[in-house]
Formats: C-alpha cells, structure tokens, sequence
C-alpha cells in the first residue's frame, strides 16, 4: 500500500500553523505535543484494559463526591506529568484534584499558559469497553509571567480560551483541538505512534437528527425541557422529526458523534441538582469553545456558557449544546419559562 505522504502528523500541523504566526514563540505546539504524548500514554493503558490491573475503582471519592477508578488516577498523573516537564506550563487544574496546582520552578513560572482537565470523561464506561476520553482547555495567564501562577489564571471566562480540546478512546484513537482559527482532529495511527490530521476544518452541520441526553431524568428535568424533549420525538416535516436519540454516558463521544454529524447534547438543570451534573471548567467551556468556532453552540440555558465569569474551580452548569438550528429551536422552547 501506498504512503501517504500528504497526511499531516499533529506536530506538523501545529508547526505549519506557526508560520502563519511570525511572531509566536511555539509554546503552544509544545503543549499540545505534551498533550498529545499523554494521551498516547493513556490510550496503551486503555487498551490494555481488562488485562492489566487498571478497571475498578481506586478507593477514593473524589472533590465531586464520585468514586475515583484506578484510570481516573493513571490518566490524571500522565496529563500533570507532562504539563509540569513540559516548558509552557504554569500549573493545572484537575476535575480529580481539589485544588490547582502551582507548577513554580524557573522553567514553569517563565510559560504563560495554564492548562485545565478532565483526565478521564466516562469513568463509569472504562470497565465495559465503552468509548471514553480527555477534555482539556488552555488559557494564557493573567498573572505575570516570571512568577508563580495564581487562582485568577483558573477562573477566566471560557471566551479566553486559547485553545481546546478532547480525545476520544474509541474504535479508533482520535484527538480534536481548537483555535480561534478553527477545529481539527488528527486520528492516532497505532503502526506509527502519531496523531494523524484526518478531520481537517470541521464544521458542525447546522442541523442534524440526533438528541443525547439521560432520559432517566425526564421527570426531574423543568416543563419546558420536557416539552422539548417530546417535541423531539414527534413527526414532524419542518425539523425532520423524530429524531434519534442517543446517549452513551461519555461526553466525549456523545458531543463528538454530534459535532461531526450534526445534533444536540444536554444535561439539563434537575429537580436534585440546581446546576445540573457537569462541570464548567473541565467539561462545558471547553466543548463550548470547540463547538462555537465550528459553527454550532453552547449554553446554559439562557446564556452563551463562555461568558460565564467562573467563582470557584468545580462549579457545575446546565448544558446544552449542538448544531446551530437545534439550538435555536430547543431556545424556542426554554424561552417561554
Ligand atoms: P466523568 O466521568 O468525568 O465524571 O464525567 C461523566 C459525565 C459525562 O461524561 C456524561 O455525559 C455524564 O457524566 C453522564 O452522567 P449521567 O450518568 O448522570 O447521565
Ligand atoms: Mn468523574
Ligand atoms: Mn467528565
Ligand atoms: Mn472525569
């Protein structure tokens, strides 16, 4: 078989895009390479899944009040060791740590970003072979740089994003990532141990025919979701309905299979969780800054979810996101509460 020389590995790309930059210092091709090498590293640990001893639960209940998995923790050590080894990362913070942590050696206090995660998105899939992944988001620190970073670096508004990102541990390996100049997602080909572009330039179909959310819920979610909800499974020649609902139970490739295919994803406020379950730093700003430069969006209900000024590290928020047109009808609906 022919070598297809015209592919671009991840390093490539972001060295290719810096020539559009003649002034950027390459700090952060060197942190999405770091990243890259971690989710390699995680991705031999998920594979291996079942026959080493990673499933189960590592005897923990984390900041979220969950109980950790041995993965969760792998996965969290791999992202912050390469962040802090690294040379353009000045602290992290973990949906699995309670507090963020200051890198602060000479290298680390010298680089302007800080980076936030979600080591492990679908912990409870990873003991039954179900697709699970990574969400990070990046953001240049407001702190000075040459000292230590500091909590206000953590708590900016998603629209300060620099970049963002997620991997997806599925049938195949993929990693997507966002700029301002738009999302691409590079396929891990396992001969050669490189992330590959092979999703260039996505774009979120402005419609689609897929809603995800827990329908478990449905009780406890407020009238006007529900009313959404039902609307959804209706006929109906205008919005192409029904539509076809799926929910995997990891973000990650929920968002993911509606991102490429077009549709919506939701975990709406409930009757027990005012915020709903997800967490704005580590899971919403990112995927809403994803979402939004390929063309689709991201709120909260009522507001775009990076505008969102953040008060503390773990809040949570409703979520609702997906293709443009989806959005705006299921607005239809929450407006009139
Ligand atoms: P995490 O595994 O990082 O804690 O996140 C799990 C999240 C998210 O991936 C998923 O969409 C949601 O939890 C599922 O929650 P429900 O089981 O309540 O639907
Ligand atoms: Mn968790
Ligand atoms: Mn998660
Ligand atoms: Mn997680």
């Amino acid at each position: 078989m022919a070598i297809n020389r015209n592919v671009l590995t991840l390093d490539e790309f972001t060295i290719q895009e810096l020539r559009n930059f003649p002034r950027a210092t390459g700090e952060l091709s060197t942190l999405l390479r770091d990243i890259g090498l971690a989710a390699k590293r995680v991705n031999v640990e998920v594979n291996k899944a079942g026959l080493v001893d990673i499933l189960g639960d590592a005897g923990a209940v984390n900041v979220q009040g969950e109980d950790v998995k041995k993965l969760d923790v792998f996965a969290n050590n791999q992202f912050i060791g390469v962040l802090q080894h690294g040379i353009s990362c000045a602290g992290i913070a973990s949906e699995e740590l309670d507090d963020f942590v200051v890198f602060d050696d000479e290298v680390s206090n010298n680089s302007k970003y800080v980076v936030m995660f979600d080591p492990l998105d679908g912990s409870s899939n990873i003991d039954i072979n179900v697709s699970i992944g990574t969400i990070f988001s990046v953001y240049r620190r407001v702190s000075e740089v040459g000292k230590p970073c500091t909590q206000e670096d953590f708590l900016q508004a998603g629209n300060r994003q620099v970049a963002a990102g997620y991997i997806i541990y599925g049938s195949s390996t993929m990693l997507v990532y966002a700029t301002r100049r738009g999302v691409n997602g590079f396929t891990l080909d396992p001969s050669i141990g490189e992330f590959c572009l092979s999703h260039p330039d996505i774009k979120c179909p402005p419609s689609g025919k897929i809603y995800s959310l827990n329908h478990g819920n449905f009780y406890q979610y407020a009238p006007e979701v529900q009313q959404y909800i039902q609307a959804c499974q209706k006929k109906d020649k205008n919005t192409g309905g029904p539509y076809t609902q799926r929910y995997i139970g990891s973000m990650v490739a929920d968002v993911h299979r509606n991102l490429i295919k077009g549709g919506i994803f939701m975990y709406p406020a409930t009757t027990d969780s005012k915020n709903g379950k997800l967490r704005l730093l580590y899971e919403c700003n990112p995927f809403a800054f994803i979402a939004e430069v390929a063309g689709g969006k991201a709120t909260d209900g009522t507001r775009r979810v990076l505008e969102i000024t953040p008060t503390t590290l773990h809040q949570r928020t409703p979520f609702f996101i997906g293709s443009k047109d989806m959005m705006e009808e299921l607005e239809g609906y929450l407006k009139q509460s």
